[in-house]
């Protein structure tokens, strides 16, 4: 989304109110395996409501392997509570199937605070007040799911996910499982007579659990704390330099699509405005369906979503390459980054915002140069591209058909500056943003004495 300003609204001020999530903060990730899910209270904490009756049978088909062709995938193989609801790996995309060796061709999200995003609309109005409407909102990295119950029918149902042959197949498995019991309190003794209901009955109870349990929304990082006011939420110099960083609509701008003001119903701080944009990740080869050179993910215009598909190959479509601007609350516990999962590290991907422009051939590949047997001293290492090259093309955005070049969008940092520009962030920001990133990561505890030097303090 182009804004028409960069905000950093709640941040500049001093009503904490405006930022500080809610009080939930001690609230325990579950435990990834199913033998400890008691399906009673649904989370340890005290301060935590029971869970209704739904999510409670929920969080026994989140856990439940045996919902799977394979009968070893459940949804938290790929979501993993101890990895904020994401892949407790490093892969780009994770593998699924009847033998669990089918990748797919996205990475795994985290599920949390997923609970106030509004469905996929073309002109939303973005939470920021200031920015115009515009793509926004939705389920899945191009928005296709409107709610959690539709998006959990996609993953039972994938042939390289959970590989169930139809929803008879899953309402058969959840009939002969031993929470059965469970779904009729929930549903009713005849919960099971229609195949469709029972169905939509299992895919609203997962959704259940993820609206109702705290463990998908704890605001219990350092973030919160400090943003609330609360003992131990000290932010150190270094994070709060990151903060900064992350707010200047003049070095790193994320704030303007990772926004953290006040967002809809009530909610703040989510770090995401749930707009959509084309940033240009770089193409990842180590997804297999990108060994094909026809074969293009490009976010809302398809080909996973196909109701923005362009009328021909190649035909004017502002929808091509657009993808969700995720919460990057809890981005530290990932090891795989965009939606392509290219990026393996944060301070790579800070990167890769930093120098997209100024050194585009640190990221995407150079057609026709003559590589260089020794890269010279000055050449950075950090980029997907370790090789230099003497000549040749750097084929930019190389994950997008040209005929899309033009919907990358000009936001700062990546506002396409001359490649051997001075970049937007220095060396110092880069390395204090990374800090301010590592204070979203849910589950803090404050030390007892705080250290005095190291990484992220002074
Ligand atoms: C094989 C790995 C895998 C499994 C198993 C899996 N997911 Fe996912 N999940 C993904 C991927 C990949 C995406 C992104 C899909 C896309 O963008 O098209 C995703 C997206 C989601 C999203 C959307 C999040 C967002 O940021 O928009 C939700 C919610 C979700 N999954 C819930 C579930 C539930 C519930 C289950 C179990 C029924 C499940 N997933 C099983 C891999 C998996
Ligand atoms: C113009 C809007 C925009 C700006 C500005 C922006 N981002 Fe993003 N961000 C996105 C979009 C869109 C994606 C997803 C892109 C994709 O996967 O193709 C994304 C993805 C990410 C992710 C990956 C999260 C995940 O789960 O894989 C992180 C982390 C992130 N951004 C951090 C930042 C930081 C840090 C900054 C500031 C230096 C920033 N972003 C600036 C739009 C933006």
């Amino acid at each position: 989304m182009r804004k028409l300003l960069a905000v950093a609204m709640c941040m500049l001020s001093l009503t904490l109110g405006a930022c500080g999530g809610d009080d939930a903060g001690s609230a325990s990730a579950a435990s990834n395996d199913p033998s400890t899910v008691s399906g009673s209270s649904g989370s340890s904490s005290l301060d935590s409501p029971a869970l209704s009756l739904a999510a409670q049978l929920g969080k026994q088909l989140f856990f439940d392997r045996t919902l799977s062709g394979s009968g070893k995938m459940s949804c938290a193989t790929c979501h993993d509570p101890n990895y904020a609801y994401g892949p407790p790996n490093s892969l780009a995309v994770q593998l699924g199937g009847p033998g669990l060796t089918s990748p797919g061709v996205r990475a795994a999200p985290s599920l949390r605070y997923k609970d106030n995003t509004p469905p996929y609309s073309d002109l939303l109005d973005n939470p920021d007040g200031i920015s115009v409407p515009g793509p926004g909102g939705g389920l899945t990295w191009d928005g296709r799911a409107a709610t959690l119950s539709d998006q959990a029918k996609l993953p039972l149902l994938d042939p390289v996910e959970m590989d169930n042959a139809s929803p008879a197949d899953v309402v058969t498995k959840v009939k002969a499982a031993s929470y059965a019991p469970l779904y009729l309190q929930a549903y009713g003794d005849n919960g099971f007579s229609d195949t469709n209901t029972a169905f939509s009955n299992i895919v609203a109870a997962l959704q259940a659990y993820q609206l109702e349990d705290p463990s998908f929304h704890p605001y219990s990082s350092k973030f919160d704390l400090w943003a609330g006011n609360k003992t131990g939420g000290q932010l150190t110099a270094a994070e709060l330099r990151g903060l900064a960083v992350f707010t200047d609509a003049n070095r790193g701008n994320c704030a303007s699509c990772h926004y953290q003001g006040a967002g809809f119903n009530g909610s703040s701080a989510l770090f995401t405005d749930f707009s959509y944009e084309a940033i240009g990740v770089p193409r990842n080869l180590e997804i297999p369906a990108n060994a094909s050179a026809t074969y293009f993910d490009m976010g809302v215009c398809g080909p996973l979503r196909t109701d923005h598909l362009p009328a021909s190959p190649g035909a004017p479509n502002a929808f091509c390459g657009m993808f969700k601007a995720p919460t990057v609350r809890n981005s530290a516990t990932r090891q795989a980054f965009f939606h392509n999962g290219v990026i393996h590290s944060l301070t790579q991907l800070v990167r890769f915002y930093n120098t997209r422009d100024t050194n585009p051939e640190l990221w995407y590949p150079t057609l026709g140069g003559t590589p260089k047997a020794m890269p010279d001293a000055s050449f950075p290492t950090y980029g997907l591209i370790t090789t230099q090259y003497v000549g040749g093309t750097v084929q930019k955005f190389n994950d997008l058909p040209a005929a899309y070049a033009g919907n990358i969008d000009p936001q700062m940092p990546l506002d396409g500056r001359a490649p051997g520009s001075p970049t937007p962030m220095s060396e110092q920001d880069v390395q204090d943003l990374v800090c301010f990133l590592g204070t979203l990561t849910d589950g803090y505890k404050p030390p007892a004495n705080p250290p005095a030097s190291g990484a992220c303090v002074n």
